[in-house]
């Protein structure tokens, strides 16, 4: 029995240790101390675990900034996962004035939830539903396995810039010549580029919609680099969901009113670093961002609901008027749900003041329990892409309808 007890404890443990590698990201600066952002919620525990290495400075509609020791983030990264079944779970900054701007911004965005777009209205029935019609799912399989035939599409792997050439130059291959259609790499401070390919509108082209998804992929606990994760679902889903919708815009010869930006952002899955570089660029830049759709996995039919709206860190409007779309155009059944953090890129845009919704695959409890290993493969979803096809419905519905 003792023996037993032993044996229970110390695979506890080096699951502990595991579980901690795994959720450690390597910070580059200096202090040592950091600043972090964490749900509320998640407070009291973080307290009584970290103890002293922890001091709250403020809480904003649920979410508090705290000072934390460099070292105590691993502690609290270990935390997160065993108790709430998630990497992170926090936003790192690098000093307490970043810290106090994301507050901020939080304060405001919990306003902007509200945004009453003039356009949240449907109106395009008879250019959307033949569009519709196009969805081809074999076309959708077909991107997604060629994205998982890489290694890995690790934001710091050489397999993870060749994954973007690819997907660059398949890009190209469907916009060619079209000259109001441009595609471009947007280069960060590691070496995978995100791709942002740009339909410039015809009569608003300041105005700007955006349908993106992260191309990037991650598995194993140590030595990513090397690992493999074919990522089929997180996320070659919504990267074939996205090129599937371009592609069908452009077979229809479609000229958008308002500019459409597709974008396949880098290095989520390490903090949502690319769509940061990029919403935060956009802001910087005066922008006017007027919608902006996520993909992150599409492709894993987990709940008896097709469709769920993250409800969380996303704009109240938005979602209705997708709820809206998806009952006019998809047909499906959908619901509401919480990823309960900033889960995916949709985040980033909606940190810097701008409008994103999270269209996802299952609810939170019954999504895709293979992802970030080297199981998330093309045949967990039964080697088809009848699911992530509803999506590419939703997207063309989305843009269009948004665009005009
Ligand atoms: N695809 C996931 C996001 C996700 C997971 C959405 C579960 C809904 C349910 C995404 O790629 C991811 O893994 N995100 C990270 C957070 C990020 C800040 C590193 C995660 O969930 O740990
Ligand atoms: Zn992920």
């Amino acid at each position: 029995m003792t023996d037993l007890r032993g044996f229970r404890g110390r695979y506890f443990f080096s699951f502990f240790l595991l579980i901690s590698l795994a959720c450690f990201q390597v910070s580059a600066s200096s202090p040592s101390f950091k600043w972090i952002t964490i749900d509320e919620n998640s407070l009291d525990l973080t307290h009584k675990s970290i103890g002293s290495s922890f001091e709250e400075y403020k809480t904003v509609g649920g979410v508090s900034l705290i000072k934390i020791e460099k070292d105590a983030i691993k502690h609290l990264s270990s935390l997160m996962h065993v108790n709430f079944n998630r990497c992170g779970g926090y936003f790192l900054h690098d000093n307490l004035e970043e810290g106090k701007k994301f507050l901020q911004l939080r304060e405001k965005y919990s306003l902007i939830e509200k945004t009453n777009f003039e356009n949240y209205i449907i109106s395009e029935q008879e250019r959307i539903r033949p569009m519709i019609e196009q969805v081809n799912e074999r076309k959708i399989l077909g991107t997604i396995e060629k994205l998982t035939t890489f290694h890995n599409r690790y934001y710091q792997s050489e397999t993870g810039v060749q994954s973007q050439n690819w997907l660059k130059a398949k890009w190209e291959e469907i916009a060619k010549g079209r000259s109001d259609i441009k595609v471009e790499f947007f280069s960060h401070s590691w070496k995978q580029p995100s791709i942002i390919l740009t339909i410039e509108g015809s009569e608003k082209p300041e105005e700007i919609v955006v349908l993106g998804g992260h191309a990037d992929s991650i598995a194993g606990w140590w030595g990513r680099i090397r690992a493999r994760a074919p990522g089929a679902d997180d996320n070659a889903s919504g990267i074939g969901t996205i090129t599937e919708v371009l592609r069908i815009l452009v077979d229809n010869n479609y000229s958008p009113k308002r500019t459409i930006k597709f974008m396949a952002y880098a290095a989520e899955e390490a903090g949502l670093l690319g769509s940061k570089d990029i919403a935060g660029r956009m802001k910087n830049e005066k922008k006017n961002v007027v919608g902006v759709m996520q993909l992150d996995m599409t492709n894993y039919k987990g709940s008896e609901l097709d469709i769920v709206m993250m409800d969380d860190y996303t704009n109240a409007d938005q979602n209705k008027f997708i709820g809206n779309l998806i009952d006019e155009y998809v047909k499906v059944q959908w619901g509401y749900d919480k990823c309960g953090y900033a889960c995916s890129d949709h985040a980033s845009w909606t940190m810097q003041g701008f409008p994103a919704s999270i269209p996802f695959e299952a609810k939170k409890n019954d999504m895709n329990r293979r992802i970030h290993t080297a199981g998330d493969t093309l045949d967990v979803s039964r080697n088809q892409a009848s699911h992530a096809s509803h999506f590419a419905k939703l997207a063309l519905a989305y843009l269009v309808e948004m665009a005009k």
